[in-house]
């Protein structure tokens, strides 16, 4: 079967603000032969989840996965621009452990999922309101906020391979060999993403949406692409895909809910469908099999997986927070709206 080629390197965005101008007026020359040298990038008090940094960021991190069109491929690791990265990383960063604050002692990995996997009985949020009351614009823009990701999707932590050894390596490439279509290029997750938005009749193409979504869309990859390239970030990496897996299924359930209610087509259903189905059998993979093997042998990282947990959950909230915030003031939740 001969599928359509999406395209693949996207357009650059348009830029928001001093940080994000200075980095694509540097990608769209060509990279300098003269060694070290600075990027001027005005930094300042620059807001860590602010949409300049955080574009700036993902221009930046994207340059590691397709790139983006007409820009030297050299770019990806010229130093000057690694080092402008490293210094909106910090920015970030810093931003993240102040708000994710202590992890006490008790606080193990093990209990932080046992925890996730409880759902509240009477919850509310973002998937509760999509299923009870959401409006096809409000599931198209859901759509567009997802589509940074979901094309994606898989690769920021593909990163971790590597970077795990033994059982839980062999138990993580298990799991994202689902993720990849298990062999079959029609049920790669991003192509069923890309087959949701072309069924919703959006725009397929990867990273199309790069000037229509706000800061905490960008947040939420950078922070996986964060956690993926640098091997430091390693514990927290697979914090972050054990939550995503362990609340995808719920989620995703309530995601079909809301599809079926408003008579979406049948490719928009079948993406968080497979998910319920994939994702239950991941979660306890992922569980044991990777986090439980990962600490066995190296238990100093149990922190780290804590942290990846809960960084996760909180630019998962301030996505969520965003949309239904818009949403019950009225507004559109994107950038630019839809036409
Ligand atoms: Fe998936
Ligand atoms: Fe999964």
């Amino acid at each position: 079967m001969t599928l359509a080629t999406p395209t693949l390197a996207p357009s650059l965005p348009t830029a928001v603000g001093p940080l994000s101008a200075a980095v694509l007026d540097t990608i769209t020359g060509r990279p300098s032969r003269r060694g070290l040298y600075r990027i001027d990038a005005p930094l300042g008090d620059s807001d860590p989840y602010g949409l300049d940094l955080q574009l700036a960021l993902h221009v930046c991190y994207e340059l590691h996965y397709r790139g983006f069109d007409g820009v030297d491929t050299r770019w990806e690791w010229n130093p000057a621009l690694l080092h402008l990265r490293a210094a909106l990383e910090d920015r970030f960063e810093e931003a993240l452990v102040r708000e994710v604050g202590e992890i006490g002692p008790d606080e193990t990995a093990a209990a932080e999922m046992a925890a996730l996997s409880i759902e509240p009985v009477d919850g509310q949020g973002l998937s509760y309101h999509l299923r009870d009351e959401g409006t096809w614009e409000q599931m198209l823009e859901y759509f567009v906020h997802r589509s940074i990701y979901h094309l994606k999707e898989a690769d920021p932590h593909a990163w971790l391979i590597p970077r795990l050894t033994g059982h839980a390596k062999a138990a993580f490439v298990a799991v994202e060999f689902d993720e990849y279509g298990a062999g079959h290029g029609d049920r790669l997750h991003q192509r069923l993403f890309c087959d949701l938005l072309g069924a919703a009749h959006l725009d397929d193409g990867y990273l199309a949406y790069l000037d229509h979504v706000p800061a905490e869309s960008l947040t939420v990859v950078n922070l996986m692409s964060m956690f993926g390239l640098h091997r430091g970030w390693r514990g927290a990496a697979v914090g972050h895909f054990a939550s995503t897996e362990i609340t995808s299924p719920p989620g995703s359930h309530r995601l079909v809910q809301a599809l079926q209610r408003l008579g979406a087509p049948a490719a928009c259903v079948r993406f968080y469908a497979e998910h319920v189905e994939a994702d239950a059998v991941h979660e306890q993979v992922v569980r044991t099999d990777v986090v439980g093997d990962l600490l066995a042998n190296e238990p100093q990282l149990d922190r780290d997986v804590v942290f990846g947990i809960r960084a996760r959950d909180l630019v998962e909230e301030r996505l969520a927070d965003h949309m239904t915030d818009s949403w019950a003031a009225g507004r559109s939740s994107l950038r630019r709206g839809l036409v």
